[in-house]
Order: C-alpha cells, then structure tokens, then sequence
C-alpha cells in the first residue's frame, strides 16, 4: 500500500511516500527556523503563509524523487493535530483537495502519535514490527513529553503527560531567556557536550514516587532565577551549568519511565521495548539515559531525520490506522465530520 503522507501541524512543511507504513520512497521536509529565528519563536500566521507557499513544490518534488505516479496513490494521511490552527488547515485543505482529485481515501492522524511511528522508520525491512510490542512509548518534543501504553502499533494508551511545559519548550524557552538560539535543544547539546558535571547543581523536579507526571516549569523559574542572579555565567561556568540543567530535563524522563515500568509490573505488565521520540530525541545524551533498561526490553530510537517533523511518520501511522479500520469493519468520517484540533486529545 502505496501512502502519501502531509505535515504542516507547526513550523515544517512536509511531503513523503511511504510503502506499506515501513519503506520510505522519498520524504521532504522544508523548515521554516530561518523565518522565525528573529523572533525567538513561531510566528502562527507566517507559519501558515509559509506552509502554503512550498506545500505543492513539495508535493512535485517529492513525487518526482520516489518515482512513483500519482496513481499510484492508495491512501492521503494528513496531521489533524495538534498544532497551529491555521498551519494545520494548510495541510489538511491541501490533502483533501487530493483526495478528491485524485479520488482516494483521506485519513487524518494524530501528529504526536505519529512522532512514536518515527521510531519504528529506518528499522531493517525484515524487522517484525509486531515483535516490539507491547511497549512504552515516549514522545519528547517541542510542545509534548508524553508517556503511553501500546499493545500495538495503533493503541495508544496515555500514562502521563506534563502538568506545565514540554522538554523540549523548556530547554527552547532558557536558551531564549540567557540568549544562547532557537531552537535551544541543538545549542544546548553542544554547550553541555563541554559542561562538567557536579560544579553546578540544580533541583530535582517531582522526585517523588507518587507523580508519574512531568512538570518543567519550575527547572526553567528556578535557571530564570540563577540567571536574574548572575547574568555573568560565561565560559566553562555556563557550559557546567547548562550541562546540569539538560542532565535533570533529561534524568525526569527516565526516572518517570523507571517509575512506568514498576507500575506496568504490578499490573502484570511487561513491556519489549521502549520506543523514544520527538525532535529531542536527537540528543545523544539523552539517548544515552533512555538506554539500558534491562530485563531484555531494548529502546528504539527514530533517525536523526526522523526526530523532528517529517511527513513519513504521518504516513506511516495512517497506513497502519486505515488498515486498522478495515479489519475492523469501521469507515473513514464523511467529509461533514472533518476537523482539525489544535490541542492534543488526551483520551
Ligand atoms: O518534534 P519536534 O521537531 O517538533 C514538535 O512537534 O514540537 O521537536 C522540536 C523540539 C524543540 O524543542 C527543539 O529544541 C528540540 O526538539 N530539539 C532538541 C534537539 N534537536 C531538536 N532537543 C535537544 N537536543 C537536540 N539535539
Ligand atoms: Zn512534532
């Protein structure tokens, strides 16, 4: 099954064909980070405008690069959400505009759920997906650190969520308050390559058992604090606090996921892998901490391109979602049922 896939939840506009939700033909990806560096951050209407500026360049390119004919098409998967509302009507107006043209079936998919599909791209072809599962399930990005449960590619079932900001807008919200770019988690990673641990210390964010939630917005008051303190931090100094700082936005995921297992455990739950994503998954730091858990449960990471937004992860899930549906009998909503959702559906 031939899938074309369509991502503009946010500040990249993408186009990939995938086949049979694992082969990649082509994916393309054209990022907006020079438009809104000025800014510190994105704008939503000039992400909108953007997206529908390179949407149909890279539909044509894509297209060309995976060889294939529009024809060829069995299934249009477009992100639903969430994202910026009128980022995500770009993409979604586009796809059905295809879906009618070209007279195919159009599925709209969750962009977070989606990021977990990243993981399970670029695995050697005669991998057994279905070996994987169950699962943990972790979703590391810009705007969500989420924890699920999954029986399967296509279930999942959310174990936590963060109370306050995401890992990832917390590492992008310090960078923008001592200056260092946007986005922050690459700029990070670099200064904390050169850090020294245990010269700086910074507090442990929920350590308790009883919270299997995550919560940065104390990590990021408690380094505006330090840095309202003593905007001197240079050199060295900065690198070992910046290194303190991304150790513990980092060891909060793992202890958390340490935490999801022993509860999973009691419910005679046990996962085979853990399957890490979303745009800070590109660290190798934190790729580090999420390895190792023991007891044969081994941790999937996606590749590097596909950490971040891509259109490959949309199709990927669509065709596993769509195939979903025809096993079990459902049908895709009428178009008078379509809509985007701006926040995440936490059910
Ligand atoms: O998944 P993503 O591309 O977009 C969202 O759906 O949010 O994630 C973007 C986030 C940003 O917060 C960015 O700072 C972070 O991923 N990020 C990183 C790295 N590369 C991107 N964080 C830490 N280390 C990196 N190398
Ligand atoms: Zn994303």
């Amino acid at each position: 099954m031939i899938v074309a896939g369509i991502e503009s939840s946010c500040d990249e506009t993408a186009v990939s064909f995938v086949k049979d939700g694992r082969n990649v033909l082509s994916s393309l990806v054209s990022s907006q980070i020079s438009v809104h560096q000025p800014f510190g951050g994105v704008i939503p209407e000039i992400a909108a405008r953007e997206h529908l500026k390179s949407v149909s360049y890279l539909w044509e390119q894509a297209m060309k690069q995976s060889g294939l004919c529009e024809s060829d098409i069995d299934l249009i998967a477009v992100t639903r959400g969430p994202g910026l509302a009128g980022a995500l009507l770009v993409g979604v107006s586009f796809a059905r505009g295809l879906s009618i043209s070209l007279d195919r079936p159009l599925i709209g998919v969750d962009h977070v759920h989606a990021h977990i599909h990243g993981a399970l791209l670029g695995l050697p072809p005669d991998t057994d997906i279905a070996e994987l599962f169950p699962a943990i399930a972790l979703v590391v990005s810009g705007g969500h650190t989420n924890l699920y449960w999954m029986e399967d590619p296509v279930r999942f079932r959310l174990l936590a969520s963060t109370l306050d900001d995401a890992c990832g807008e917390c590492l992008d919200k310090v960078a923008r308050m001592m200056d260092l770019g946007y986005p922050g988690g690459p700029v990070i990673e670099k200064m904390a390559e050169k850090g020294q641990r245990g010269r700086v210390s910074v507090p442990t964010m929920l350590p308790g058992k009883e919270y299997m939630a995550f919560s940065y917005s104390g990590l990021k008051t408690h380094m505006a604090r330090l840095w309202e303190k003593n905007q001197g931090f240079q050199g060295q100094d900065l690198n070992d606090l910046i290194l303190a700082f991304q150790d513990e936005a980092f060891g909060q995921i793992r202890r958390k996921t340490d935490l999801a297992l022993e509860q999973l455990q009691k419910e005679d739950k046990y996962p085979r892998s853990v399957l890490v994503a979303g745009g800070v998954a590109a660290n190798q730091s934190f790729r580090n901490i999420m390895s190792g858990f023991g007891n044969g449960v081994r941790t999937w990471f996606p590749a590097l391109n596909y950490c971040s937004d891509n259109a490959a992860m949309i199709a990927a899930l669509g065709c596993y979602e769509y195939q979903e549906l025809q096993r079990s009998g459902k049908s895709l909503p009428d178009d008078a049922d379509w809509d985007i959702y701006p926040r995440y559906l936490y059910s």
